[in-house]
């Protein structure tokens, strides 16, 4: 039996869906543990290609995927991929937490009205409600999934929620009517849809893991995400790292036996907020190009940089990293010079830590070593060592700084485009 987590150590879309369907083959659960349907994990099969938001990536592989308390549900958007699969002739098979909390329309549009005041010291959320979902499940305001199965629960939660919402909405100057009415048939029709897949998720997970099976938690976002380790307040709302995914399914730590941590070659991050690497220049173009770097969510363009190890660091202390998967290593094949920030420089001190004060991170120069490139390689290459011997310097300089293993080298979106170390 084994519990494997699998996180982003960077601000997300370093290539999890990928990672996760490949490590799905030995998995009988797959489960998301937070976030929602900002995410955007992509899964190439052959020729096929799945886009999932909020459906844990492992149903592909006809595992049973699930969605934890932690995760926030947007019913509309996840009924349509499951609708969308299952004409693909991918029945998923699901089970959502009864604890996991809705996306209401109300927090979308508080979400979008938000982010235009705040003009340009926006987030850059991805408008789908997530912040203002989490919110209301701090302030104890939130609609569960259990409250949609129920009509009257719901309607009485509507009568205490939506009186305050509305208040909201007005004070912003935006002309819309919460409808109780609709939102009330709506919801609890969505209720009825879902009812057949809602569940106690954590009792099954822990059976599960008594007897013995394979469970495979599946992270969204990256730890630069984090609510309280990333860049705040550019960050998402929940816990994105491995701490975050026992709360947002209900195991015990003591159950998972490894973390891996995904290292994109390089950095992207979407939306507002500093990112100390970044390119500005025809590399960044070059790296953004090629390497596909347009959101899977709000096809927004991603920022690209070199590789920071000081956020890799970071990422691998906070979440306790035990293995590596380096992905996109083909993207940087064909530039002459490559280069790792292997420190940053603030207020002319050299530090070799993720500083808390978003002013400072602003502030970062980063200091970096330079490694001659390579040439293009055979995206079908199946061992480490019949890599270009340039890559292979590049990786292990990965492995040495942060001390610890890459176990695999995903070198195009592919499934057999991989390499198992
Ligand atoms: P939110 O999660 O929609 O509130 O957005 C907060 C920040 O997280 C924004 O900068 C988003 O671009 C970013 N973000 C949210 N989800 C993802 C993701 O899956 N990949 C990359 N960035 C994300």
């Amino acid at each position: 039996m084994t519990v494997t987590l699998v996180i982003g150590t960077q601000w997300g879309d370093e290539g999890k869906g990928k990672v996760v369907d490949y490590f799905s083959k030995h998995a009988d659960y797959v489960v998301r543990f937070q976030g929602g349907n900002n995410a955007g994990h992509t899964i190439k099969v052959g020729e096929e290609i799945y886009k999932l938001h909020v459906t844990p990536s492992g149903v592909i592989q006809g595992k049973i995927g699930v969605i934890g308390n932690g995760v926030v549900i947007d019913p509309e958007s996840l009924l349509k991929e499951i609708e969308d699969l299952t004409k693909r002739g991918i029945k998923p098979k699901l089970l959502i937490s009864d604890r996991a909390h809705i996306i209401m329309p109300y927090h979308k549009i508080l979400d979008g009205a938000e982010e235009q005041y705040l003009g340009d010291k926006k987030i850059g959320t991805t408008k789908r409600g997530i912040g203002p979902c989490y919110s209301d499940k701090v302030a104890r305001n939130g609609i569960r999934t259990n409250d949609l199965l129920d009509k009257n629960t719901l309607d009485v939660l509507l009568d205490r929620i939506l009186p305050i919402k509305q208040k909201i909405i007005d004070a912003y100057g935006i002309d819309i009517h919460l409808n109780k009415k609709e939102i009330l048939e709506t919801f609890a029709n969505y209720g009825n849809r879902l009812r057949q897949y809602i569940t106690t998720t954590h009792i099954e997970l822990n059976t599960a893991i008594q007897k013995e099976k394979n469970i495979l938690l599946e992270g969204a976002q990256g730890t630069m995400l984090d609510v309280d380790f990333g860049t705040y307040p550019f960050t998402t709302s929940s816990h994105t790292i491995a701490g975050g995914s026992t709360i947002g399914i209900g195991i015990g730590p003591k159950h998972i036996n490894e973390i891996i941590g995904i290292v994109k070659a390089y950095t992207t991050r979407v939306g507002q907020g500093p990112l100390p690497t970044e390119l500005l220049d025809k590399t960044g173009t070059y790296l953004q190009q090629k390497g596909h770097e347009f959101g899977t969510t709000t096809n927004r363009p991603r920022r690209c940089g070199w590789l920071d190890l000081i956020v890799v660091n970071h990422s691998c202390m906070i979440s306790g990293i035990t293995k590596l998967a380096i992905t996109k290593l083909d993207v940087l094949s064909g530039l002459s010079k490559i280069k790792i920030c292997t420190h940053y420089q603030l207020d002319k001190k050299t530090i070799d830590y993720f500083p808390a004060n978003i002013d400072d991170v602003a502030k970062i120069i980063p200091v970096y070593k330079e490694f001659k490139g390579w040439k293009e390689f055979q995206s079908d290459t199946k061992q480490l060592t019949d890599l270009p011997k340039e890559a292979q310097i590049y990786l292990s300089f990965i492995e040495k700084e942060t001390k610890v293993p890459i176990a695999l080298i995903s070198t195009g979106p592919g499934r057999t485009e991989t390499i198992e170390v």
